[in-house]
């Protein structure tokens, strides 16, 4: 078919030249969304009688019937046409003649894909908001089998004070929360500017319906600046931010799972199904699920760099240089509907090793800090009482011992206060269950965080 735009040229568009201009091999993913809009505009056509009732109902029959073939696969998604727009547009025009041609009266490809994006990402926050609440029901889930299970807690990857493991996985978990509400969030502001009817630029001489289209297709409210409805795409960066983000929280717990299943740390062992044997050593077991999640990070990241970069010089308002706004979105899209969804049936299947974090634990002073708060209870100041407990690890350092190991006249030597009732309040279950301040690892403040995280799951949960 020649192209639209045929009257004002006099010569075909080089086959090179029209390959490199098409979008249609990537933005084809877009069909479902072109059509609504395409049928919510001919709706509003025909009652603000700009076409007349038949011209209306015949395009809506006629792209009513181009979804059902391409959803049966009766009309596969493959042309030379330039983008969606135009594929959908010719194929209609193909199918009932000069209706079809009435379609894009006080519209432009620039209002449409605008609009099309939107509707598109908006669907697939819900799809990715779906799994990000099914990974955090697997941490969760996980975090509650394990509210008992002692673990050393580290700052600057050295041991530091004794946490559980429910308390750590639960970080996560409010992580992931904060991603959820993120794109929830971009998704609401996302639905509060429908493009359409902005026109090629400068908005339309006809006497349109701005907000029915808008109402009926699932926004809010409409962008209020015909320029700004076909040039902003600040949307999709809010999105891939919120997906960078997303993507980062994944791979740092991806660098401690892969961590912790190595033999140095021990504290847990991933399924079978979710780990690799290695091609020459017989012995690996490697969790190449989690690499790779931390892996894909910097993909992700390129996605939002690279259409930071496309955008940033743009003069106002459409430029060609948008449409490659969609293959970074879609590709960050593509990645988390792969990560995520692997990453929580990974989590899900680990097992835990709670002897070997607990043998962890009771190694490498964590308790230091409570010997020093034991002291500060009995009256001492807490910076003469940490002094003390820093010079009876270094005496346990040097006897290679435990704090606990000491004799109670080795600790009186240091300070009379001690007493017989400091290896109760050093030893490790104590650390743990005597930290009961808000958000801390106690059981009761655990089940707290465990019970919060439940409810939130619950409200989004349809
Ligand atoms: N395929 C184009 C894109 O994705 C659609 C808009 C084309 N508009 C134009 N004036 N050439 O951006």
């Amino acid at each position: 078919m020649g192209k639209m735009w045929a009257g004002r040229f006099k010569s075909a568009l080089d086959k090179q030249a029209d390959d490199f201009n098409s979008s249609f091999h990537f933005d084809n993913r877009m069909y479902k969304q072109d059509i609504s809009g395409s049928v919510m505009h001919a709706k509003m056509l025909g009652d603000k009688k700009i076409i007349t009732e038949e011209e209306k109902s015949e395009i809506i029959k006629g792209l009513s019937g181009i979804l059902s073939d391409i959803e049966s696969g009766a009309l596969p998604l493959e042309s030379d046409a330039e983008d969606i727009h135009m594929f959908i547009e010719e194929e209609l025009t193909k199918r009932i003649g000069d209706p079809g041609k009435r379609l894009h009266t006080a519209r432009s490809r620039n209002d449409q894909v605008a609009l099309d994006i939107r509707m598109y990402m908006a669907n697939e926050c819900e799809e990715i908001g779906g799994l990000i609440l099914k990974l955090i029901t697997a941490i969760t889930d996980k975090a509650k089998e394990n509210v008992n299970t002692i673990m050393p807690g580290y700052t600057h990857l050295q041991r530091a004070q004794p946490i559980t493991f429910a308390h750590h996985i639960l970080t996560y978990a409010f992580m992931l929360k904060r991603d959820f509400e993120r794109i929830a969030d971009a998704e609401k502001r996302m639905l509060s500017q429908c493009p359409i009817g902005s026109c090629a630029l400068a908005g339309t001489t006809y006497d349109t319906d701005r907000y029915f289209e808008a109402e009926h297709l699932g926004f809010t409210d409409i962008s209020l600046n015909s320029i700004d409805g076909v040039s902003d795409r600040d949307f999709c960066l809010e999105l891939l931010s919120a997906f960078s983000i997303l993507m980062m929280h994944l791979s740092r717990f991806s660098e401690e799972i892969i961590l912790w299943s190595s033999w140095e740390f021990k504290f847990i062992e991933l399924d079978d199904s979710y780990t690799t044997g290695s091609s020459i050593m017989p012995q690996k077991k490697n969790p190449d699920m989690a690499e790779l999640v931390r892996g894909k990070t910097g993909r992700v990241y390129g996605d939002l760099m690279a259409l930071l970069t496309t955008l940033k010089g743009l003069p106002l308002a459409y430029n060609k240089d948008m449409q490659e706004d969609k293959e970074p979105v879609f590709d960050a899209l593509d990645t988390l509907h792969q990560c995520i969804p692997v990453f929580a049936a990974m989590v899900g299947t680990m097992t835990v090793l709670p002897q070997n974090m607990r043998a962890a634990a009771s190694k490498g002073f964590l308790n230091a800090t409570d010997c020093a708060d034991y002291l500060t209870k009995k009256g001492m100041p807490f910076r003469d009482a940490y002094k003390i407990s820093g010079k009876l690890v270094y005496l346990c350092t040097e006897k290679n011992c435990t704090l606990e190991d000491l004799s109670l006249t080795e600790l009186k030597k240091l300070s009379p206060l001690f007493a017989p009732d400091v290896y109760e309040a050093i030893r490790l279950d104590t650390c743990v269950c005597q930290r009961k301040s808000y958000g801390g690892p106690a059981v009761e403040q655990t089940a707290m965080q465990i019970a919060a995280m439940e409810r939130f799951i619950a409200a989004h949960t349809k």
